[in-house]
C-alpha cells in the first residue's frame, strides 16, 4: 500500500483531527455492527467517492431512520464539500485509509471510479466494514476474485450496486422466465444506443490538475499520467451540480466503456433469469469508428457470449440512436413460446404464433436504488446475504470484462469459468489483471 503522503498540501479543512495521519492497522480493527450494536442502534455508514452516483446513495441513506452517515471521503474537494453539507455532523476525509481507521464506521459505500473499487473494498473488509460497492465491482477479473475472497475471509456483508435486482419489474421478468412460460430460450439480446456524433466528450488538452483535486490519489493504482479533464471526468456547474456523467468511463485505465458501464446491468439480469454464472466463450467486434474525441473505448461494439444452452449479444452504438424495438436499451429473451422484453420501466411478453402464452404489457418499473440500499442495510443488521452478493456481482462484472478482453485482443475467448482462466491465449489471459502502480497492492 502506498504510504500516506503527509507532506501533501491539505486542502481539507474539515478532515477529522487526528485521523489524517494514521495508518490502517489491518485485520478486524473496526467493530462489526452485529457484534456491538443493539437491534435499535443506527448503522454508521461512511462514503468513499462522493460523486454523482454516491449523491443518490447519500440521499437514500439520509432517508433511513436506522442509519447515520458519519464519514465522507473524496479526493475532490467540491464533491467532499457537497457530502458534508448534506450529511450533518459527518467527518470529512481526503484519504480513505483514515476513514477506514475510524472504528465507529460499520459500513462503507464505495462510489469511486472502477479502478479503485477493489482496493477500497478489500481494505474496507480487512478493516471490519461491510461494503456496498458500485458496479462493475472492479477493473479486472482477478481483482474481483480477490474481493470475493476478502468478503469471505473477513466475514463481511458486501452488496454490489446492480440495483435492477431490487426493481420489481426485473423480478417479475425473472419469475416468468423461471416458470418456463417462454419455452426454451436459445437467444438473448441486450443493447444500449445513443448518438454523441461527432464530437462526443471533446478533446480537451492535458493541463495542471485543479488545486482542489488530489490527482495522484485519484489515479491511485492506475498509471501516472498528466491530468486531463476527460480522464478525471467530473464537470460541475456553478451551483455544484453535475452537467454530465463523469467521463473516466471511456478510458481503459479506469473503466471499460459501455460494455462494463451498462453491460454489467443487463448481463446481470441475463445471468439471474437464465440461471448461469459464466459463458464458455466470448467474441466481439467493434471500434472507435466515428467519434472525434479523446475517449479510448469503442463507439461501436457487438459482443457475443456463448452459454451452454443459449447465445447472448450485447450491442452498443454511440453514433446512432435508432432504438431497437422502440427502446434505447433493454433485454430481449427469445423463447420457443414467446419473447420477453424488459428494461427499467417496461416489461412486455409477445407470444409466438400458435402459442397459448398470454400477451402482457407492464410499465410498473421503479428505479430500485433505495430498495437496494435498504436491502444492504437490512443484511448488515441481520448478517445475511444481500440481494446481489459479491460472488454474484463478480460473475456479472466478469462477463462484461470478458467482452472487453475479446474486443481488445481481437480473439475468441475460451473461458474456464470454474477456474477463471482464459484457455490457450496468453495475451488475452494477461488482460485478466492489470498491474498496480507503485506500492498499491491488494495483498496487504
Ligand atoms: N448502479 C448504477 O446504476 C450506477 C450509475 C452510475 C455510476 N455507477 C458507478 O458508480 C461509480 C462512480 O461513478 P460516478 O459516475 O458517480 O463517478 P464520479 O466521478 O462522479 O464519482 C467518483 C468520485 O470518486 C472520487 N474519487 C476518486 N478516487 C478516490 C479515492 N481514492 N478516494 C475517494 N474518492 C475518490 C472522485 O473524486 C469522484 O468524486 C462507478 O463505478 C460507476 O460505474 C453506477
Amino acid at each position: 500500500m502506498a504510504p500516506h503522503d503527509a507532506g501533501r498540501r491539505s486542502f481539507l479543512k474539515t478532515m477529522a483531527a487526528g485521523a489524517a495521519g494514521t495508518t490502517l492497522s489491518g485485520g478486524m480493527t473496526a467493530r462489526s455492527y452485529a457484534r456491538i450494536a443493539g437491534a435499535n442502534d443506527r448503522v454508521s455508514v461512511g462514503i468513499i467517492g462522493m460523486g454523482r452516483m454516491a449523491r443518490g446513495h447519500l440521499n437514500n441513506l439520509l432517508g433511513f431512520e436506522d442509519v447515520q452517515v458519519t464519514a465522507i471521503c473524496d479526493v475532490y474537494e467540491p464533491n467532499l464539500a457537497y457530502g458534508l453539507r448534506r450529511a450533518d455532523g459527518a467527518d470529512g476525509f481526503r484519504d480513505f485509509r483514515a476513514l477506514l481507521d475510524r472504528e465507529d464506521v460499520d459500513a462503507v459505500v464505495v462510489g469511486s471510479p472502477d479502478h479503485w473499487h477493489a482496493l477500497h473494498t478489500v481494505l474496507a473488509c480487512q478493516a471490519g466494514k461491510d461494503v456496498y460497492v458500485e458496479k462493475p465491482i472492479s477493473l479486472t477479473v482477478a481483482e474481483g476474485r480477490k474481493m470475493v475472497e476478502a468478503a469471505h475471509r473477513y466475514d463481511r456483508v458486501v452488496q454490489v450496486g446492480t440495483q435492477q435486482r431490487s426493481n420489481p419489474i426485473f423480478r417479475q421478468a425473472v419469475e416468468i422466465i423461471h416458470r418456463g412460460d417462454l419455452g426454451e430460450i436459445s437467444f438473448v439480446r441486450t443493447w444500449n444506443v445513443s448518438n454523441a456524433y461527432p464530437d462526443g466528450i471533446g478533446s480537451p488538452p492535458d493541463s495542471a490538475p485543479p488545486p482542489d483535486l488530489d490527482w495522484d490519489l485519484w489515479l491511485g493504482p492506475a498509471p501516472r499520467v498528466a491530468f486531463n479533464p476527460n480522464r478525471f471526468g467530473v464537470q460541475l456547474n456553478e451551483q455544484g451540480d453535475y452537467t454530465r456523467w463523469a467521463t473516466f468511463r471511456w478510458f481503459w485505465d479506469y473503466a471499460g466503456g459501455m460494455m462494463t458501464d451498462w453491460g454489467v446491468h443487463l448481463l446481470d439480469i441475463v445471468h439471474w433469469a437464465m440461471q448461469v454464472d459464466y459463458p464458455e466463450s466470448v467474441s466481439a467486434s467493434g471500434g472507435k469508428l466515428l467519434l472525434r474525441d479523446n475517449r479510448e473505448t469503442p463507439d461501436t461494439l457487438v459482443a457475443t457470449f456463448r452459454y451452454p444452452s443459449f447465445v447472448c449479444t450485447y450491442e452498443n452504438r454511440v453514433c446512432n440512436g435508432f432504438p431497437l424495438e422502440g427502446r434505447g436499451y433493454g433485454i430481449l429473451f427469445h423463447g420457443t413460446r414467446g419473447t420477453l422484453f424488459v428494461n427499467r420501466q417496461e416489461l412486455e411478453v409477445v407470444p409466438e404464433a400458435g402459442s397459448d402464452l398470454q400477451p402482457l404489457a407492464s410499465r410498473e418499473g421503479r428505479g430500485g436504488h433505495a430498495a437496494h440500499m435498504r436491502d444492504f442495510i437490512d443484511a448488515v443488521k441481520a448478517r445475511t446475504q444481500p440481494v446481489c452478493d459479491i460472488e454474484t456481482g463478480h460473475r456479472s462484472s466478469s462477463v462484461a470484462m470478458l467482452g472487453n478482453i475479446a474486443y481488445r485482443s481481437g480473439r475468441r475467448i475460451d473461458w474456464d469459468g470454474q477456474r477463471e482462466r482464459i484457455l490457450g491465449d496468453d495475451y488475452a489471459a494477461s488482460l485478466l489483471w492489470k498491474p498496480y502502480r507503485g506500492a498499491w497492492s491488494l495483498d496487504g
